[in-house]
């Protein structure tokens, strides 16, 4: 059944704070705190699309897909028969993240996620604090997520049979040094054009997450955050590039935790009607120079 985007994301800080500055800093994202510490940060009408939780370890926790309501009923019962659902959010959990339900559940190579449906919108109008930083989002979610997935082959059948999601692309790229195995990564889109909301790379990821995509309006807005990471000290895990399969033009940097942040412009839409899936042996078409932890 049909995920429809990425709704947000959820991350755990021992100190939320060093998001919110990140957030509105160097993202551009408007943000907040409420009272138990916990950090929104907004990026269009949504009241929030990354949430970030108070805890005891810098971590990436999941990801938020959205649904609508008959496809959300109806993927909780293969959730149930393939023994993926962990627990059902109660209504405070809800309140907490504007959703009229939601369950958590894990994939076959052991990352939680949440699943809700029928999200709120925010009644106040997004305005970044960054003057002229705009996000590519809406029906398209807030981005894309590439996520650790040691069981490849499971866990690409698994989105794929049980939340829907179609096949783009599938990167398979030469061993990153002599005796290691090649790198592989599954790229796939949900119910929107978006060249891929999700992608499972078969390696590791020491923060949870291999990366979270945002993308910005224009090429200037790129440049103009990658200044800000720069003047603020952060580092720049990969170079400006392009991109083989969704021709996106991004830089990486570090943000709080340790979490990878590729943030781009130009990023392909898909004519499900006519689009073919792809496979790809080069990941870009320039540039990119990874340098990433690990
Ligand atoms: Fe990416």
């Amino acid at each position: 059944m049909e995920v429809t985007s990425l709704g947000y994301v959820l991350i755990q800080m021992r100190d939320p704070s060093e998001w919110l500055d990140l957030g509105r800093e160097v993202l551009g994202f408007d943000g907040s705190t409420d009272a138990e510490g916990r950090v929104r940060l907004r990026m269009d009408e949504a009241p929030f699309r990354y949430l970030i939780l108070k805890g005891d370890e810098d971590r990436f926790l999941r990801a938020g897909w959205e649904q609508g309501e008959a496809e959300y009923n109806a993927t909780l019962e293969d959730l149930r028969r393939h023994d993926a659902l962990l627990s059902e959010g109660d209504a405070a959990e809800s309140e907490l993240r504007s959703v009229q339900a939601f369950v958590v559940a894990r994939d076959p190579s052991g990352n939680e996620f949440e699943l809700f449906y029928g999200r709120s919108k925010s009644s106040q109008a997004f305005v970044s604090p960054v003057a002229g930083a705009r996000f590519v989002t809406g029906s398209l979610g807030l981005g894309h997520v590439v996520l650790p997935a040691h069981e490849h082959a499971a866990t690409t059948d698994f989105y794929q049979q049980i939340l829907g999601f179609g096949m783009s692309d599938a990167l398979t790229l030469p061993p990153p040094a002599e005796g290691a195995p090649e790198m592989r990564i599954n790229f796939l889109h949900a119910g929107n054009t978006r060249h891929h909301s999700l992608a499972l790379f078969d390696g590791p990821a020491p923060s949870g997450v291999v990366h979270l995509m945002t993308e910005m309006h224009s090429l200037d807005n790129v440049g103009q955050c990658l200044d800000r990471v720069q003047a603020k000290g952060l580092p720049v895990v990969a170079t400006l590039g392009r991109h083989e399969n969704d021709r996106m033009v991004s830089f990486y940097f570090l943000a709080p935790g340790g979490i990878p942040i590729e943030v781009g412009y130009d990023g392909l839409l898909l004519n499900k009607e006519t689009f073919v899936p792809t496979t790809s042996t080069r990941g870009d078409v320039w540039g990119h120079v990874y340098d990433f932890p690990g």
